[in-house]
């Protein structure tokens, strides 16, 4: 008998929820391998929690912190293979893949947080995000953590200091070439593996940002640090296409939205939690700190020179010259 909603009460309810214009509950794991009190830890619940009020839960990001889900080596094939939607690695975790990217890698190549702010949101940041042209991958924003710095089981003041020395860096061809430059080794570790291979020896030393030292707690297998600003570290966040492709506008406009906010909003902490954690670790004398006196930075760019005209060709004339407009 027929019930009065134009189908037969046999016949399966067949609900189109895209049909209807309605949203389907999506689900999009974001993996990362930091803590969670850190720049990118905090902007991750952030934009989860953005994602979550915009939607009104229609799009839920799932966070999995220090590499719980997949750590450096695995997260970028894992997003490829859709085993996970989001990640947001460093630069230079991906400039061998995205050369252009390597120019955020340079030492030295950024004054401060607003000359890297000046970048991303002009030409140079166009440049940068039409260079990740993996079909299956989209780029959404760059995340600043800020600037690294230097640690050891000795001081590093002198260009010298660094002569046989060993240290971790993340997988990036310029941060190979950068410590050859200081006459030391240089060999990859994820980032989940850092406090082990310090503590058993294997390196003798690595550069991260302040709030990465100190929410991993470094300075209990490093003995010093100097804080020589020489490098920029960001990350890449990056969602699997796929998925993006599935959402409908709406979601789309709202993770767009989230994620413009969230990357104000850790352009002005990011910063200040860097400050805090060297201001912790001054105050319960965690480390010997040294604070890089402007004559020993002539120093060090001095001896670094030479990775710009090594890697001039590989990152591009177009991507070093909007560079050098920078900060004009
Ligand atoms: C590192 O590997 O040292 C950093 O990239 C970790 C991170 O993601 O901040």
């Amino acid at each position: 008998i027929a019930v009065g909603f134009g189908f037969s009460a046999k016949e399966p309810v067949h609900y189109d929820a895209e049909q209807e214009g309605l949203d389907k509950k999506v689900i999009i794991r974001f993996s990362h391998v930091v803590a969670e009190n850190t720049p990118k830890g905090l902007a991750v619940s952030r934009f989860a929690q953005l994602v979550r009020e915009k939607t009104d839960g229609m799009v839920e990001i799932r966070v999995y912190p220090n590499a719980t889900l997949f750590d450096d080596e695995k997260e970028f094939q894992a997003l490829q293979t859709g085993k996970v939607e989001m990640i947001a690695p460093a630069t230079s975790k991906l400039s061998s893949r995205y050369p252009a990217w390597m120019i955020m890698d340079l030492p030295y190549a950024f004054k401060n947080e607003s000359e890297v702010k000046e970048a991303m949101d002009g030409r140079l940041g166009q440049l940068l995000f039409k260079a990740i042209n993996d079909e299956n991958i989209k780029g959404l924003a760059l995340w600043d953590n800020g600037f690294k710095q230097m640690t050891a089981n000795r001081p590093l003041i002198d260009p010298e200091d660094f002569k046989q020395m060993k240290f971790r860096i993340m997988a990036s061809p310029i941060l190979q070439a950068q410590f050859r430059a200081l006459g030391a080794k240089a060999e990859s570790y994820s980032f989940n593996d850092l406090y082990r291979q310090l503590q058993f020896k294997n390196v003798e030393g690595e550069e991260n940002t302040l709030s990465n030292i100190y929410s991993k707690r470094l300075y209990q297998v490093q003995r010093h640090m100097t804080v020589s600003n020489h490098g920029y570290l960001g990350y890449i966040v990056l969602i699997n296409k796929t998925t993006w492709d599935k959402l409908s506008p709406k979601q789309r406009a709202a993770i767009e939205s989230a994620m413009a906010e969230t990357t104000a909003w850790i352009r002005q902490y990011a910063k200040k939690m860097n400050d805090r954690a060297l201001a912790e670790m001054k105050a319960k004398n965690l480390i010997h700190i040294h604070m890089q006196t402007n004559k020993e930075k002539e120093a060090w760019k001095k001896r670094l020179a030479p990775v710009y005209y090594q890697f001039k060709d590989t990152i591009g004339t177009q991507v070093l010259e909007e560079w050098k407009k920078l900060g004009a």
